[in-house]
């Protein structure tokens, strides 16, 4: 019907991908989250007009994390919109609290209505110097004051190259979950060379990626890997979401540029709301 070559051939590998992976009788158990990293964007103004726009959906779970000084009114234009939509910091401190300036504690997140907490982003990594160590840090310190951490980890276009993503993405998750015993966490995949790119990973490779990530989860937290979701970040717009959507080990996505616009990232929502109705 109209199907190009391309998209007929993804689907068929789609199935394919999911058969091995036993798609059927892998129960969705998991969350599934589409998530916007708004990083440094956005005025006072421009959150209070996406907030009367966006319209969530109660089949997905819907997070914002803006920069700091707009959490507070993030909160309240939420509250007023009467959306079921989560917010989350874009990250946090390790210390509970002290002479650190500049720096959000995890408990201030909480007071201005955090749940979630974005961690080690590749951006930090790069020009913050945030480590694995320094990662494992604040992941333990969001889990102690009841945050969920989002922990991103993802290859370079070398590492890529050089065939050492699995080696890279095996290092940052045993580096960010070291002594941790709570799998109350989102993993978000994000390769670096994808992030703001325009060059999106395929659905396939994300999902062979994601199951490698589940493994490696396996080998840390045993059975409670099935319940962890792990996320695709890294150029996921409206058009790419439902590639993702249908794959098992893809549990929802990270967004940054098209979660700008409340039209584009509610189309995000839209797709794995209804994938996950068909799930
Ligand atoms: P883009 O969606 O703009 O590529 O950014 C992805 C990202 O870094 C989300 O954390």
């Amino acid at each position: 019907m109209g199907q190009s070559i391309e998209s007929y051939i993804k689907h068929l590998v789609r199935d394919a991908i999911g058969h091995t992976l036993g798609g059927l009788e892998l129960q969705r158990d998991r969350k599934t989250y589409v998530i916007a990293n708004w990083k440094m964007n956005k005025t006072v103004n421009e959150t209070a007009e996406f907030f009367q726009y966006v319209k969530s959906s109660k089949n997905v779970s819907v997070v914002v994390c803006p920069s700091a000084q707009l959490l507070y009114p993030a909160h309240l234009f939420i509250k007023q919109s009467g959306q079921p939509i989560g917010l989350g910091g874009q990250n946090v401190h390790w210390a509970d609290k002290g002479a650190y300036t500049g720096e959000t504690s995890a408990s201030m997140l909480k007071d201005v209505g955090c749940e979630y907490v974005i961690i080690g982003h590749s951006e930090r990594r790069q020009y913050a110097g945030e480590d694995d160590v320094l990662v494992n840090k604040k992941v333990k310190q969001a889990l102690k004051t009841g945050l969920t951490p989002i922990i991103c980890i993802g290859e370079t276009v070398d590492e890529k190259n050089s065939a050492r993503t699995e080696q890279v993405l095996s290092t940052q998750l045993f580096g960010a979950l070291k002594d941790l015993h709570s799998g109350d966490i989102i993993i978000a995949y994000e390769p670096v060379w994808a992030i703001g790119t325009g060059q999106s990973a395929t659905a396939e490779l994300a999902q062979q990626t994601h199951a490698f990530i589940r493994s490696v989860l396996k080998q840390i937290f045993g059975g409670q890997a099935d319940s962890i979701s792990i996320l695709y970040g890294g150029s996921a717009n409206e058009n790419n979401a439902a590639d993702y959507s249908g794959m098992p080990d893809i549990d929802g996505v990270l967004v940054g540029g098209a979660s700008l616009q409340a039209h584009s990232f509610e189309g995000i929502i839209n797709v794995f709301a209804k994938g996950d109705q068909n799930s």
